[in-house]
């Protein structure tokens, strides 16, 4: 087998043979083909794009390059979710502890935000004591005593995607749709979930813009799983508008605390909620009532005791920016449009983000919204708040935010985007 043969075939529009992609890609964890080489096969692919067979066996080798987890020794049902990504996307924060109190295992393998996306071991590090890397021993402890465990993926799991995500990153090559679902699937199916909801975000603020695109996604991911027998459902959800009133990390948790209190934006109850009845739907607990759990402090309970089994404490203060700007409206009238990315690429260039893996995070760094698309505001009232430790990366926040919200006259009607734009189970297509 050569690595040129295969870059060849797939820059020529043929199909790989199973052969091929399970040489390729064990070739490549070994560091027998080189970066470059891989980066050439990954824009192929991202050109010419892969076939139903050619994904399950790219899937199928990603798993193999690593180990395997097994839950099947705990006493309840493992349910898990993947999010596609957005902005001020914090529902892994209520949604774990949520589902638990409702009796399924939540296994959550998370990562950290690269670009405009957050990520969710960025938003629990602001918690004071808080640790995200846990062996494999102290991560079944949680799971089995608290019911959710949110935690860093292990070296071991899917290394290959390792290595592959971090070149895709710099090559341009994260957006192909067959290197997206086996990428996330390779490291959910390893993880050995029973049961797994995909969140697949469409907008401005995802990687998926289209629905169309989102559909193919969530279509390719539901068939992998379901293949893999993992039961997969996937929900097609907005991402043209930030999620909830905040993007940034101690921000969100912040967010996230109110909502397992009981408050929080709709919106951000709405997704945690429906999430959660399909997370407990694929565990095979049809019966549990998650909004009851929200209302009676069960979920809080877990999320305490999940909090401090990770030596977080979940009554210390937040880390707070120490500098604001607040951006006012310029004109009273209906907020029609506030855009996901804008605000994302505002909330990662104030510090709440990084771009490049090594990069450190401000705990406090973000924007806060005062309004959602619907709202009538009143010319001069607060907008958006930014908040930093870095007062020199403001005007750098605000370029990102020109142009990123419409204002119409007072009075003008306001048709909202749903929440949930799609549900994909399988049989798919
Ligand atoms: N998340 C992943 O884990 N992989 C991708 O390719 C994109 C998002």
């Amino acid at each position: 087998m050569d690595v040129i043969s295969v870059i060849r075939a797939k820059r020529d529009g043929g199909e790989l043979s199973p052969e091929q992609i399970d040489w390729v890609i064990d070739a490549y964890t070994r560091g027998e083909v080189a970066d470059e080489q891989m980066s050439a096969l990954a824009m192929a692919i991202l050109l010419n794009g892969m076939n139903r067979a050619e994904i399950a066996r790219w899937t199928a080798a990603m798993i193999a390059s690593g180990e395997r987890m097994d839950f099947s020794a705990l006493s309840r049902p493992t349910a898990d979710k993947h999010s596609t990504g957005g902005v001020g996307d914090k529902i892994t924060l209520p949604l774990a502890p949520l589902v638990a109190a409702c009796g399924a295992a939540v296994p959550q393998l998370s990562g950290r935000g690269l670009g405009h996306t957050g990520g969710t071991l960025d938003k629990l590090e602001s918690i004071p004591g808080w640790r995200a890397l846990l062996s494999n021993t102290e991560m079944l402890d949680v799971l089995e005593s608290t019911g959710a465990v949110i935690c860093a993926a292990g070296d071991g799991l899917a290394p290959a995607d390792r290595k592959l995500y971090a070149l895709r990153d710099v090559t341009g090559t994260v957006e192909a749709i067959p290197l997206i679902a086996s990428s996330i699937m390779s490291k959910k199916i390893a993880e050995g979930t029973g049961s797994l909801v995909l969140d697949v975000k469409v907008g401005s603020g995802a990687f998926m813009k289209t629905v169309e695109d989102a559909r193919e996604l969530a279509a390719t991911m539901v068939g992998l799983g379901t293949d893999h027998g993992v039961r997969t459902v996937a929900l097609l959800t907005d991402m043209s508008t930030p999620l909830g009133l905040t993007a940034g990390n101690a921000l969100e948790v912040r967010e996230s605390v109110e909502v397992l209190a009981g408050g929080g934006p709709a919106d951000v109850v709405e997704l945690t909620l429906a999430l959660a009845r399909e997370m407990l739907d694929a565990a095979g607990l049809k019966d549990a009532d998650p909004a009851k759990a929200l209302a009676d402090g069960s979920a809080m309970d877990v999320w305490r005791r999940m909090i401090a089994a990770q030596g977080g404490d979940p009554d210390a203060a937040l880390p707070v920016a120490r500098e604001r700007h607040v951006v006012t409206a310029p004109s009273s009238g209906v907020l029609t449009r506030l855009d996901a990315y804008g605000v994302g690429v505002a909330a990662w260039r104030l510090g709440a983000g990084r771009a490049r893996k090594e990069d450190p995070v401000q705990a406090g760094a973000g924007v806060e919204l005062h309004a959602r698309p619907g709202d009538e505001i009143t010319a001069g009232r607060p907008l958006l708040t930014l908040h930093t430790d870095t007062p020199e990366k403001f005007d750098y926040a605000l370029e990102a935010l020109e142009g990123a919200y419409d204002l119409a006259p007072s009075g003008t009607s306001y048709r909202p985007t749903p929440v949930v734009l799609e549900r994909i189970s399988y049989p798919v297509g």
